[in-house]
């Protein structure tokens, strides 16, 4: 029997109900047990196409559609767009239309554009599934931090998370906070004032500028990286003074609560938002996150592509 999600796209965390991703959660923890196999390889997704399209770079988002696409047997292919026609001046629409004509099932997107996933799926039979556009979302990444969550926690209700750093760029910031949200979390945002969007209280979340009161007593932190290249400069004075104000380190980690879970999504720079101590430490929860990201992409593609339930 197949089972999946009531939608064609998943476009990001805000349209999604807390049964869609309570659904993907679920989902997930089942295909995390492939991980462990000696033969990483179940027939779910066999017959299927997926096209992994990027026109930003990426290391665990790409790497890990590829690898959850093929260890539920699709064939995956991947445009890295720098060795494409896109090059030559090929529109998304005319790169949507053309790679449409060879029928794949799903089109992973990444790209600097907020709403390119959007237009594609508005063109597309296939499925598109929204791999990070500009500052807008990245919802598989907000979907494996929940499952990463609850995976070490039980639970997502009641918990409160700080996220810390350049919310105004941060595509997975958005997402995290409509996922969380809906999921029953609270969310405090911490950051310079030049980095923290005026609508943050309209998301239900509260504002701190200072990062001692905002991680005090919250069960998550997550830190940001200062995206400098979506920064026009001038949002703070160096990297080394953001740093001393703003940047997790073993010191300031006495602020938060003895538990606490440390997450960032990657790429960390370290020395600036956080210290090598704080990434590495006990509470660190970086590469758990890297390896559920391929458990939670495989429940998206699988869910989304109307694959057969066996997981033998
Ligand atoms: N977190 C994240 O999206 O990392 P990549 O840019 O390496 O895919």
């Amino acid at each position: 029997m197949a089972v999946g999600l009531k939608r064609k796209d998943l476009l990001g965390t805000r349209d999604l109900s807390p049964e869609e991703i309570g659904l993907i959660l679920d989902t997930a923890t089942s295909m995390k047990e492939i991980a462990s196999r000696d033969i990483k390889k179940v027939p779910t997704l066999r017959g299927k196409t997926i096209i992994n399209l990027f026109y930003e770079p990426s290391t665990r988002t790409r790497t890990s559609f590829e690898i959850a696409g093929k260890w539920m047997s699709a064939d995956v292919i991947n445009i890295s767009t720098g060795s494409s026609s896109v090059v030559k001046g090929e529109t998304l629409k005319d790169t949507g239309l053309t790679l449409q004509a060879m029928h794949p099932d799903v089109v992973v997107i990444r790209h600097a554009a907020a709403g390119a996933p959007q237009i594609l799926a508005g063109l597309l039979k296939a499925s598109v599934i929204n791999a990070g556009d500009g500052a807008h979302e990245h919802p598989t990444q907000a979907l494996l931090d929940l499952f990463t969550i609850r995976e070490k926690r039980g639970t997502l209700s009641g918990l409160k998370a700080a996220i810390v750093g350049d919310i105004l760029h941060s595509r997975v910031a958005r997402s995290n906070i409509f996922a969380m949200r809906k999921m029953g979390m609270q969310v405090r945002v911490c950051g310079p004032a030049t980095m923290l969007p005026r609508y943050m209280d309209r998301l239900g979340v509260e504002v701190f500028h200072r990062i001692e009161p905002a991680i005090a007593d919250m069960d998550i932190i997550m830190m940001l990286r200062i995206q400098l290249e979506r920064q026009g400069g001038g949002l703070f004075p160096t990297l080394r003074e953001y740093s001393k104000l703003f940047g997790l380190n073993l010191d300031r980690l006495k602020a938060a609560k003895q538990d606490v879970l440390i997450m960032h999504p990657g790429p960390i720079n370290r020395g600036v938002e956080i210290s090598p101590e704080v990434a590495d430490g006990p509470y660190s929860l970086i590469l758990n996150q890297v390896e559920n990201g391929v458990a939670v992409r495989m429940a998206v593609l699988y869910l989304l592509a109307g694959g057969q339930t066996t997981t033998n």
